[in-house]
């Protein structure tokens, strides 16, 4: 391509490729940061899109990060921009990081549409930044690449390993059936963060750092390299020189998500027992995408795929491990030598397809990247879950449940919402054995609003105390990717839109089955009409002011991805009017 013939061709040069009045402006600010004029003529100018925050503690580290991406970008001859945007940190945003996944991705949609950029470097790691920002791209439709934080170092207690998130869930129940003292218990807490980066566990952040390599997003082996090991540096800078190549090679996000790649996905998500919050996020990315995926995907191509990652909170080891073993290349490897990798070519961001960059990748370790005829589940998908208590769907995670309880009928224990749980399951005189199914409403994207992460609810302290670590929960809100058991998530529609998961009641018998994808509330279809009707008079809708108004009016259900109804689609790059 001729120098003046790549120049016109970029985007930026609709800032800064004209003498006039508007060039004048838009380059005469931006010197003021002592750039010089020779930046503005023709290079590629590269976003970096930072999520950097010292309240987002995974993604601290992302100054440095952003550091080594500019270094790439400038030796291959790119002009680099960092910019914030809205940071989703898991740990400590209230009342849930997901309530503000849509606000950052129309941060990132913005930013990068209204700014001068030719392409962006998606700085991602805590759960919802990844959606967030591939969401906001991809609704732009530029040259993107993914570069992840990386998972922090293993855990360590008492000289052994813990898993992030994982081991706070075991903890606390220890330490509420009296196994540990509360010294001990909060003695972890150092231990349990000790690096840099996200959770080590194969939580919501390292499954969304999976499913961007998988999607072709990102470099391989972005994925798990640890946040502190020099070789994540390495490919932050190798992703610098790759973005100003794409630009120059116009490969934009929309080439390379494509249904395949989706497809891809959703399978690689099974064979790493994936958290069940992959379904919601890649159902939004695709929506902005245009790309059809429907929850029915999930078992058309995830079911009877081996889980073949020994990771928490599935199996026993974490993301360093999992680095050292081979990382996701070696598994994609894997799934491709036993054919069941659905689409060897599906295209990357590096132009090569995902076989081409896996079909060679060594794999030093057996154990924590299995054989698949020595998995560590041999169905890992997600399980889709409908019935007369889930109309639009419902998702178990069959890796963290307990088999004997994925055919069940119990009694249901009904809690209308998180407080009230949290009131009723420390009560001695609760009638609940092992066999009740505990059932909790009004915690779906509307009722709580946001959707938290509080479906695997604990288990009564009563029956922890005799030794009982599982039972079947229902809910409509999600669950931590770092959690597990029996339970049953993301019911839709959701109690606060009408679902019949708001009307059932203490002592109605539910029946779980799994094999069948099945979820059934034992109660004749006039009686559920009736309480329907009665409900519908009588549920209080949480307030609706300011963003929390916003989000209770425009976002959609978990089958549809949580995203807002407006912000579905890619609405391109152009902007015609200047600002002044
Ligand atoms: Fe940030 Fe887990 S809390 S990745
Ligand atoms: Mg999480």
């Amino acid at each position: 391509m001729s120098e003046t013939k790549k120049k016109s061709a970029l985007r930026s040069a609709e800032w800064f490729g004209t003498q006039d009045k508007n060039g004048f402006m838009y380059r005469s600010w931006m010197k003021n940061q002592g750039i010089p004029d020779h930046e503005f003529q023709g290079k590629p100018i590269i976003g970096i899109c930072n999520t950097w925050s010292e309240l987002t503690p995974c993604n601290a580290h992302f100054r440095k990060l952003a550091e080594h991406v500019k270094r790439g970008i400038l030796e291959a001859g790119g002009f680099p921009v960092e910019f914030p945007v809205f940071s989703n940190g898991e740990s400590n945003l209230r009342p849930t990081a997901m309530l503000t996944r849509n606000l950052a991705s129309m941060d990132v949609e913005e930013s990068i549409r209204g700014n001068p950029m030719d392409g962006v470097v998606l700085l991602v790691g805590c759960d919802k930044t990844t959606p967030a920002l591939l969401m906001g791209a991809a609704s732009v439709d530029v040259p993107a690449i993914v570069v992840t934080g990386g998972p922090m170092l293993n855990g360590k207690l008492n000289g052994k390993d813990i898993g992030s998130g994982t081991a706070v869930w075991q903890l606390h129940e220890q330490a509420k059936g009296g196994q540990i003292s509360m010294h001990d218990f909060l003695a972890a807490e150092a231990g349990h963060s000790r690096s840099a980066g996200t959770c080590n566990t194969m939580g919501t952040a390292s499954t969304m750092a999976c499913m961007a390599e998988a999607l072709g997003t990102s470099l391989p082996h972005n994925a798990a390299i640890p946040a502190v090991d020099a070789r994540r540096y390495v490919l932050a800078h190798m992703s610098g020189i790759r973005i100003v190549e794409m630009v120059n090679e116009g490969l934009t996000l929309s080439k390379i998500l494509k249904r395949e790649n989706f497809e891809n996905a959703i399978r690689v998500n099974a064979a790493i027992g994936g958290s069940t919050n992959a379904v919601i996020h890649l159902k939004a990315i695709a929506g902005r995408m245009g790309v059809p995926l429907e929850l029915e995907d999930w078992t058309a191509i995830g079911k009877g795929t081996p889980t073949i990652v020994d990771l928490l909170p599935s199996g026993r080891f974490l993301m360093e491990e999992f680095y050292y073993a081979g990382g996701l290349p070696g598994v994609i490897r894997r799934l491709g030598e036993g054919d069941l990798l659905p689409h060897p070519d599906a295209l990357t961001v590096n132009g090569k397809s995902l076989w081409d960059n896996t079909r060679e990748a060594p794999i030093y370790n057996d154990e924590v990247i299995r054989k698949l005829d020595t998995p560590l589940i041999a169905d890992g998908g997600i399980c889709i879950l409908r019935g007369n208590l889930s109309p639009r769907g419902a998702v178990l995670k069959p890796s963290a449940a307990s088999p004997h309880l994925m055919a069940h009928r119990g009694k249901a224990v009904v809690f209308e919402d998180f407080d009230h749980y949290k009131k009723r399951i420390v009560d001695p005189d609760l009638d609940v054995d092992e066999n009740s199914v505990l059932v909790m409403k009004n915690c779906g994207p509307k009722g709580y609003p946001g959707m938290a992460e509080v479906g695997n609810m604990g288990l009564p302290p009563k029956l922890l105390a005799r030794g009982i670590t599982d039972m079947v929960r229902i809910s409509d809100a999600r669950m931590s990717g770092t959690a597990y058991g029996t339970v049953v998530l993301h019911v839709a529609p959701e109690a606060m839109d009408g679902g019949p998961l708001g009307i059932v009641r203490d002592g109605d018998t539910i029946e779980l089955d799994c094999a069948n994808g099945r979820l059934h509330l034992d109660v004749a279809d006039a009686e559920i009409q009736a309480r329907l009707a009665e409900r519908a008079e009588t549920v209080k809708a949480p307030p609706r002011s300011g963003y929390q108004g916003l989000y209770i009016d425009h976002v959609m259900q978990a089958d549809e991805g949580c995203d807002f109804d407006f912000l579905v689609g890619c609405r391109g790059s152009a902007v015609p009017k200047h600002s002044h």
